[in-house]
């Protein structure tokens, strides 16, 4: 039990053990209560520790769904002191991310100009739902905004992502280095002979001892058949002796200004030891780069030295990109609740949710907080989280006991409040954990269910 002595709103949050999921062995904490009074009864023990506040508050719309939505002038009024809370509750090195559309997005960023500072701006996410919205009359908007500020961007690690297809790209290429000295038809008359059905007697001769080459060219007619792949992966389009698959890259002077007269040495052809062309404006890289680079077998040479050397960049070292500002995701978790037998109204999905968390956390004992809980897909995010990356994040959700809509799906379904709705789910989300796949050693499914006092 902690209590706060803060003028406003002092609060003692009292633990609700009947509720709790084992919480004698959890970390995770859903706590009822106004989000603002128990942001203040958590500053003692939470200022300062928390890593990610990720939150998709009510976006004003004027519509009443499973929780009110209609706030008018109130919505600034009521975000202003939760947000400066947010602030004092974060790490130095922590972020906030909110969910929001088009009709708070630009009176929150300039709340968060505010109280964070523009220098801390990370950008905002445009999450693409690939679908316009029916009953417009001007534009028919199909996304929504994701609005990131970091605590202290100089603190803040850098956002990452893992490249989606350079696993399949590498055991693609693994694969086929197999076959190397294999006898089979090159590449180019296997694809036309799959067309017709040709007698033995007509393809056997031209069977023969797979190559280097071949292996490049199936690795070529493989990739043209990825239609999910991106112009940036497919230019990893190559495979070297050692199997390594790499995108061979112009070594010119990228300058207008001409380059220092050392950056003009030709390279020697590693087979015809004769001069390869220089660039015309020289080489990027001056000669004792130009020296390691050949050490390290990263300059890729012509068959013999009438071609210009380029540049190797591997596909193995490059596993990782920045994380961009569109994100497209169609996805609606209805069905996913609607299973879990919780009619929340609009969701968030649990893919958007879970790369939000992977991004925007970085140590494996990080705390994410999300003080606008609705149906926990933020609480069910870092379980299913922790699972991938064996982590040990800690999530920290509240709502309020915000009765359900009259005559709502929720109402049907015979929940009384939203906090309600948020346990079930999380409760029923980690029933379903408990039965997948062997779960990590002292993996936390569980959470301590805490009721704000006042
Ligand atoms: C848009 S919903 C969040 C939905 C959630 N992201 C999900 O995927 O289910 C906003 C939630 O904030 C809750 N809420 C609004 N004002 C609150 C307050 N002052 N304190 C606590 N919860 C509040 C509402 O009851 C509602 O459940």
């Amino acid at each position: 039990m902690s209590s706060i002595s803060g003028p406003e709103v002092p609060g003692v949050l009292c633990e609700q053990p009947a509720r709790s999921v084992r919480g004698a062995h959890t970390e995770h904490r859903l706590i009822e209560g106004d989000n603002l009074a128990v942001m203040a009864a958590l500053m003692p023990d939470l200022g300062g520790t928390i890593k990610l506040v990720y939150i998709d508050p009510p976006y004003n719309t004027g519509k009443n769904f499973t929780y009110g939505d209609k706030m008018g002038e109130g919505w600034s009024e009521m975000m202003h002191p939760r947000l400066v809370a947010a602030h004092q509750l974060l790490r130095e090195d922590g972020a906030i991310v909110i969910h929001i559309d088009e009709h708070e997005v630009a009176q929150l960023t300039l709340m968060l100009d505010e109280i964070f500072g523009r220098e801390n701006r990370l950008g905002t996410i445009v999450w693409d739902k690939g679908n316009p919205k029916g009953d417009a009359k001007a534009i028919a908007v199909q996304h929504e905004s994701i609005v990131c500020f970091a605590k202290d961007k100089s603190q803040f690690h850098p956002l990452q992502q893992d490249k989606p297809n350079v696993e399949a790209m590498l055991d693609k290429a693994a694969a086929l280095m197999k076959t190397m000295g294999r006898v089979m038809l090159p590449p180019d008359l296997a694809q036309a002979a799959s067309r017709y059905r040709l007698p033995e007697f007509a393809l056997g001769p031209h069977r023969r001892a797979r190559t280097l080459g071949d292996i490049n060219k199936a690795f070529g007619h493989w990739l043209k058949t990825q239609r999910s792949f991106r112009p940036g992966e497919r230019a990893y389009a190559k495979i070297d002796t050692n199997g390594a698959v790499f995108q061979a890259v112009s070594m010119a002077w990228p300058n207008k200004k001409k380059a220092p007269d050392s950056y003009f040495i030709p390279l020697k052809h590693p087979t015809t030891g004769r001069a390869c062309p220089v660039p015309q404006r020289g080489w990027r890289n001056p000669p004792a780069t130009m020296d390691r680079l050949l050490a390290e077998n990263r300059i890729v040479f012509g068959a013999d030295e009438t071609t210009q050397p380029r540049r190797k960049y591997f596909l193995s070292e490059v596993r990782t990109e920045g994380v961009p500002s569109i994100l497209r995701d169609g996805s609606s978790d209805d069905r996913r609740l609607a299973k879990l037998g919780v009619p929340f109204d609009h969701p968030k999905p649990l893919s958007v949710a879970t790369r939000i968390v992977r991004w925007f956390t970085h140590q494996s004992t990080d705390i994410v907080l999300d003080f606008f809980a609705g149906s926990g897909t933020t609480g069910h995010a870092v379980l299913a989280e922790n699972r991938t990356r064996r982590a040990g994040l800690r999530f920290v959700l509240i709502q309020r006991a915000e009765v359900v809509g009259e005559k709502s799906a929720a109402q049907r379904a015979g929940f009384q409040t939203v906090i309600e709705m948020t346990h079930a789910r999380l409760s029923r989300a980690i029933a379903q954990m408990d039965t997948e796949a062997e779960p990590c050693p002292n993996e936390d499914r569980g959470f301590i269910v805490e009721r704000l006092q006042s």
